[in-house]
Parts: C-alpha cells; sequence; structure tokens
C-alpha cells in the first residue's frame, strides 16, 4: 500500500471515530457483527440509535442485497452493544483493510468483545445443515491480510500473536450454552474464508476438508485479524446452511443459503443471548484487561 494510500486510511479511521465520539449516545463494549441471512438478529437488541452507513463518514457501503447498511446501537441483556447489520466482503471488491474499516473503528472507541456471525457451507460430513458452529479456528485463505503495509502501533503490534484467534474460555462458554438452551445441533471446527464470488467445485471442496477445514465461507477473518490485532476477543459463529460433498456435488443455492440462515436465526438469537446474559463468567477476562 503507497504511503499517501495508507495515511488517507488512517486520516479517515480517525475522522470516523471522532464523528462517533460526538454523535452516539454511549459507546459499545460488545459488537456484534452479523452475517448473511441474521440482520433480523437485531430484534433482540433494546435499540436506542440506527445509523445507516451511508450516513457515517467513510464506512464503505455494502454492494450484496441481502446485507442491509445499519449500525445499530443499544443494550443486549444491559450489555452496550454495536450490531454490525451488513457487512462488506473481498469479493465485492473491497481491500480487507475497508472490509475491517467498522471493525477498527469501534475497536478504537473501546469496543472489547467482537461476536462475528456468517452462513457458511459446511465440508465435514459430519455436520448436519441447519448446525451452529462456534468457529475455534480458521484458514485464511483471502491471499490479503488487513494489516499488509505500515503498522499503527497505537493500533496494535507489527505481528500480532494469532495462537489462539478465538477465545477458548468463550468457546466453552457458547457450548456450554448451547447445552443449557437445549440446542443440540451446536458443534465447533475450523472456518475457511475463500475470496468468492464463485462457490467452490468439488475438487476444491475436496481439497479444502483435506487442509483441515470444517465449514467455508467468503467473510469474517479479515474483521476477526483486525479484532485480534487492536486487542478485542473473538467468537464466531457459522451457521452451516448447506453441507458440500464433493462425490455427490449438488448445486449452491444463494436463495437456500438465506432461507437457512433465517430459520437458524432464533437459535443463534437464543445462543448469544444466553451468552450475554452470563458475561460475568468471562467479564474479568475479558472487559477488565488495560
Ligand atoms: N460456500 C461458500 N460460502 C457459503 C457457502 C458455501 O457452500 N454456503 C454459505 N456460504
Amino acid at each position: 500500500m503507497a504511503d499517501r494510500e495508507f495515511s488517507d486510511y488512517v486520516q479517515r479511521v480517525q475522522e470516523c471515530v471522532a464523528k462517533l465520539r460526538d454523535t452516539l449516545p454511549f459507546l459499545p463494549r460488545t459488537v456484534i457483527q452479523l452475517g448473511t441471512g441474521l440482520g433480523d438478529f437485531v430484534s433482540r437488541i433494546d435499540t436506542r440509535l440506527v445509523l445507516p452507513y451511508a450516513d457515517i463518514p467513510h464506512f464503505p457501503v455494502s454492494t450484496v442485497e441481502s446485507h442491509q447498511g445499519n449500525l445499530i446501537l443499544g443494550y443486549l441483556e444491559g450489555e452496550p452493544v454495536a450490531a454490525l447489520q451488513g457487512r462488506f466482503h473481498f469479493y465485492e471488491g473491497y481491500s480487507t483493510r475497508e472490509i475491517t474499516f467498522p471493525v477498527r473503528v469501534l475497536s478504537l472507541l473501546g469496543a472489547r468483545l467482537l461476536l462475528v456471525t456468517n452462513a457458511a457451507g459446511g465440508l465435514n460430513p459430519l455436520i448436519a445443515p441447519g448446525s451452529i458452529m462456534v468457529i475455534r479456528d480458521h484458514l485464511n485463505f483471502l491471499g490479503e491480510n488487513p494489516l499488509r503495509g505500515p503498522n499503527i502501533d497505537e493500533w496494535g503490534p507489527r505481528f500480532p500473536d494469532l495462537s489462539t484467534p478465538y477465545h477458548p474460555a468463550l468457546i466453552k462458554t457458547a457450548l456450554d450454552a448451547a447445552r443449557s438452551c437445549g440446542l443440540v445441533k451446536v458443534i465447533s471446527g475450523t472456518y475457511v474464508c475463500i475470496p468468492g464470488p464463485s462457490l467452490e467445485t468439488p475438487a476444491e471442496t475436496r481439497w479444502l476438508r483435506d487442509v483441515g477445514a470444517d465449514a467455508v465461507g467468503m467473510s469474517t477473518v479479515p474483521e476477526v485479524i483486525v479484532a485480534r490485532h487492536a486487542g478485542m476477543e473473538v467468537l464466531g459463529f457459522s451457521v452451516v446452511s448447506n453441507v458440500n460433498d464433493p462425490d455427490n456435488f449438488q448445486p449452491i443455492l444463494l436463495e437456500d443459503i438465506i432461507r437457512t440462515a433465517a430459520k437458524v436465526t432464533p437459535q443463534l438469537q437464543q445462543l448469544i443471548v444466553e451468552i450475554i446474559a452470563h458475561r460475568q463468567s468471562f467479564t474479568a477476562q475479558i472487559f477488565q484487561k488495560s
């Protein structure tokens, strides 16, 4: 990234941070990034402010119909949250820096926890369609890293450690919460992010399985890298809308993905509400860290 382009980016982030600091009625501690078909999640939030992305300085605007573009500020079980209703994808033509602009801005406003959701295709044949996968680890197959280029030391370290990209105690909390809610189709696994927008071929599916991925999608990883760089803790969920069998490959249709994601949304809502409601189990570890 040319120095000029990078300093413009830094300036855009700073201007956005300054504007939101002035505008927001309170600063969120938790960010919830909503994925394909999961926008309805916001019905569970005691909403105080809805800011269309188009009204926020320098926010990118989503080009995908299935993604609304709003920053929602409110309380979930008393927790100050910002929900990103609509995300930006590499396949839309955005750079990973642009994709991660909202997470960077919210981290600089003091957010400490990122709950990230997506719709994904299952690769592990043991996963049933309609399952929720708590993300344990990821593979970045985008061929781009949002931290490439100059590093701003105040934003995070040059070489951020990713030995635990998703917080182990939060993963355990999520799996325990699933059990206590009686949600049986909740498992954990590795997510791989591919560039898209074309879906995988049977041969690619076989290979992605072989390299250890349980589910595949076109998002999430850039946001997680930036959140970890910024010192945020992360918990991720994939709604596994379809399961792809390389030996009996079926067409993957967006309508089906959206329909299944919408069907699973209430369970994911329930799970996230349960996790947030029991946040005392991880509050000391995450929110009180300097
Ligand atoms: N592949 C990639 N992304 C997806 C899929 C898939 O099968 N399903 C939902 N998002």
